[in-house]
């Protein structure tokens, strides 16, 4: 993914922990404290995709006029004269909490198991309450699913159901048929929970039911991508099919253009 494109957006001044800071209006909260070194907790966030406020470990505090709030900072924009302030003891404790709840929903997370024992002190087996455990360590971030439709265009998955029923799944809790096997999801899933694997043939995401055959390059033979990928960068591109029976590695460079006379 590529770096983030740079806003026209007019600056603000604010305040992190007492120290006046200046980022463009309404820039997430939470990039701007993490461009800065403030060592935020955060498993829902990734700046290719809009925020969704889902994990709630980003959590400061926010001073506005004379009002005092707690908030996640991923989904909050800065504005003008903010006080923010990034730790103290009910910031902690409610991102403690949830780190909790996280920690419930995916205890084999190696990811998770992590982060909580290793900020919040926390392990599985000490949980105040029976670990929520169901097989399965998504904690409904819906980083997959924002990633396939902002990043990829492909919209290959969505959430369904509510409540405890919530999950991330393909149309109908069938094949992602749409899925073109890009890893996307896979890449910015924060408790590795999609399951992936790779053949010299086939490619397979084992949450999405997905299997994808790969194209072979036909200099070197190795299989280098799948093949609904390129098809998908074909069509999208225009690039011509011959493009792809190389790989990147034995496909010849681009030529420079020719410098104009005179
Ligand atoms: Fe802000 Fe998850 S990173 S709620």
């Amino acid at each position: 993914m590529t770096e983030p494109a740079k806003t026209t957006a007019p600056v603000v001044e604010f305040t992190i922990d007492g120290k006046k800071v200046s980022a463009p209006r309404e820039t997430s909260l939470l990039e701007v404290l993490l461009e800065h070194g403030y060592d935020i907790p955060h498993l829902c966030h990734h700046w290719a995709v809009e925020p969704y406020g889902a994990c709630r470990l980003c959590l400061v505090e926010v001073k506005k006029g004379r009002k005092t709030k707690l908030t996640t900072s991923c989904n909050y924009p800065v504005l003008e004269g903010i006080e923010v302030t990034t730790l103290n003891e009910k910031i902690f404790k409610n991102r403690r909490n949830m780190m909790e709840l996280i920690l419930a929903r995916a205890p084999n997370s190696e990811k998770v198991k992590q982060m909580a024992a290793e900020r919040f002190d926390l392990v599985a087996e000490d949980l105040p309450y029976e670990a929520n455990y169901d097989g399965d360590d998504c904690i409904l971030c819906g980083l997959c699913v924002r990633v396939c439709r902002e990043v990829v265009g492909v919209e290959a998955l969505s959430f369904a159901s509510r409540g405890a029923e919530k999950e991330a799944t393909p149309p109908f809790h069938d094949i992602a048929k749409s899925c073109i096997g890009c890893g996307a999801c896979v890449y910015v899933c924060p408790t590795d929970c999609i399951g992936y694997s790779q053949t010299t043939t086939q490619r397979e995401l084992k949450r999405w039911n997905r299997k994808l055959p790969m194209r072979i390059c036909s200099r070197c033979g190795y299989p280098y991508a799948p093949i609904f990928q390129l098809n998908a960068f074909k069509d999208k591109t225009g690039t011509p099919p011959e493009f792809f029976e190389w790989c990147p590695d034995c496909r010849p460079a681009p030529k420079a253009p020719k410098p104009k006379a005179g």
